[in-house]
């Protein structure tokens, strides 16, 4: 079966087109494993004339609000809203939605305090339809599949991405394909992908091995790419920035924090940020920094032993298996929006991460174990005054609490770091423990247990 071009009739007239981040080069059309066609390297997508045929900021703020009371599905998604900055669509039906976005910004108090800033928010894209910010992503490049002519979907996933993807194919008529590392994704993410009627394949190999494999065989198969190397995905990841701005009156946070797996998300929210600067939309740039987990923590060792230079992969190891990712695809788009942006990259231990996740969840808020490491990190970031103590700082909650619920009841059972190097820390995170109390069914058990709950 030869593949498809990526640019058949009905993608080709809208405004913008593929650059290489590389050597520069421009083009209409894209191969399926969107590298560049000169040099080999990832693509971005540009509009050539996105500020000349800007209304100017002023309208296009308004435009984006008035958008909100429409009924109409396209404007209804807190993605497509904003579609005068993502690829254009001929038709607004064309637009497979599930009304992605319109995600809520917390404040975070209790967090606040236990970090030592003032001000904390959490912009939470767990409450997508599919629980992770995948969504935001998804809609649009799945979008773009449909438009190109494709049948097949398909993406490596440490989760996320597949259920999301399988949502959004299952609604736009598509078949998907899934290709997972076995054993070492949740279940609750697993099961979603089923439900929505991916094809589910789980690869004896880690998630990087399943990207390696998904490269070739879109080369060889009409299958279009759905991962974060695509790059309409990031075109609608952009959005939780425009979004995140719109809901703080465009008044620019000094900090916006996200967790690093295969990099795509900090690339996007980065690519938005000097978008909305370069349109006069905000009037100056956030810093934007990355945390990644200990044990992968590639970027890290990329910007400290390399400069940032080459990619220094590692083999990844993290119960945050949202992002146990060692060889980040989008590792030079990261290094180029932390440096464009004035942000830092650092890395958190498990026991960090396990306890940044109980105190998010202590909000009332909770999220999935990736999403903490910004809590984790922002801790260091104030102690190695990367923070200041003034400062707003907003954290990117990337997923649902109920992605990983085996984690969740480990660490409130005790479990977390049962025969690991860690189990000696796990005393530390006691306070924060809530392990459920089994009791006789009497009244007498569960007022004995209120007492008890109210001395401690
Ligand atoms: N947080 C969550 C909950 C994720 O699922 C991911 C990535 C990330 C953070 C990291 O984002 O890759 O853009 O740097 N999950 C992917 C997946 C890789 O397959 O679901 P990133």
């Amino acid at each position: 079966m030869p593949p498809l071009s990526t640019s058949a009739p009905g993608v080709r007239q809208a405004a913008f087109r593929f650059r290489c981040i590389s050597c520069g080069d421009l083009s209409d059309t894209a191969r399926q494993d969107f590298r560049c066609a000169q040099c080999g390297d990832l693509l971005e997508i540009t509009y050539p004339r996105l500020k000349e045929a800007s209304p100017g900021a002023a309208k296009l703020k308004a435009n984006w609000c008035q958008r909100r009371l429409s009924q109409s599905a396209i404007d209804q998604s807190g993605v497509w809203r904003f579609r005068n900055l993502l690829p254009a669509l001929e038709r607004d039906e064309q637009a497979i939605t599930l009304r992605e976005g319109n995600t809520p910004l917390y404040d975070l108090p209790q967090c606040a305090r236990i970090a030592g800033v003032p001000r904390l928010f959490a912009k939470h894209q767990g409450l997508n339809p599919t629980g992770s910010f995948k969504d935001a992503g998804m809609t649009v490049a799945a979008t773009f599949a449909r438009l190109a002519g494709f049948r097949w979907v398909a993406c490596a996933s440490t989760g996320n991405t597949s259920a999301s993807m399988a949502a959004y194919a299952a609604r736009g008529g598509l078949r998907s394909l899934v290709l997972v590392p076995e054993g070492k994704i949740s279940w609750s993410k697993l099961s979603q992908a089923l439900d929505y009627g991916a094809v589910t394949c789980q690869l004896r190999t880690d998630f990087d091995g399943c990207l390696r494999l998904l490269q070739q065989l879109v080369l060889r198969a009409p299958v279009y790419q759905l991962n974060s190397i695509n790059p309409f995905r990031l075109e609608g990841q952009k959005t939780l920035a425009l979004e995140l701005l719109e809901q703080l009156d465009w008044q620019p946070p000094d900090h916006i924090i996200v967790p690093g797996g295969n990099l795509g998300n900090s690339s996007a929210i980065g690519k938005a940020l000097l978008e909305m600067h370069d349109l006069g939309l905000i009037s100056r740039l956030p810093k934007l920094s990355v945390i990644q987990a200990e044990g992968a923590n590639a970027l890290v060792r990329t910007l400290r032993e390399a400069a940032g230079k080459r990619l220094i992969s590692v083999q990844a190891e993290t119960r945050a298996t949202a992002i146990r990712i060692g060889n980040p695809a989008s590792w030079k788009k990261a290094v180029h929006v932390l440096e464009a942006t004035g942000g830092a990259c650092e890395q958190v231990t498990e026991v960090e991460i396990a306890q940044a996740k109980a105190e998010i969840g202590a909000e009332g808020i909770g999220c999935e174990p990736a999403s903490a490491v910004t809590l984790a990190g922002l801790k260091k970031l104030v102690k190695q005054g990367l923070v200041k103590q003034e400062e707003s700082v907003v954290l990117v909650l990337t997923g649902s609490p109920l992605k990983d619920p085996d984690f969740t009841m480990d660490f409130h059972r005790g479990d977390l770091f049962k025969g690991t190097a860690d189990e000696a820390a796990n005393a530390k995170l006691n306070e924060l423990r809530r392990p459920p109390i089994v009791l006789d069914a009497t009244l007498d058990a569960v007022i004995q247990a209120l007492k008890q709950a109210e001395k401690a």
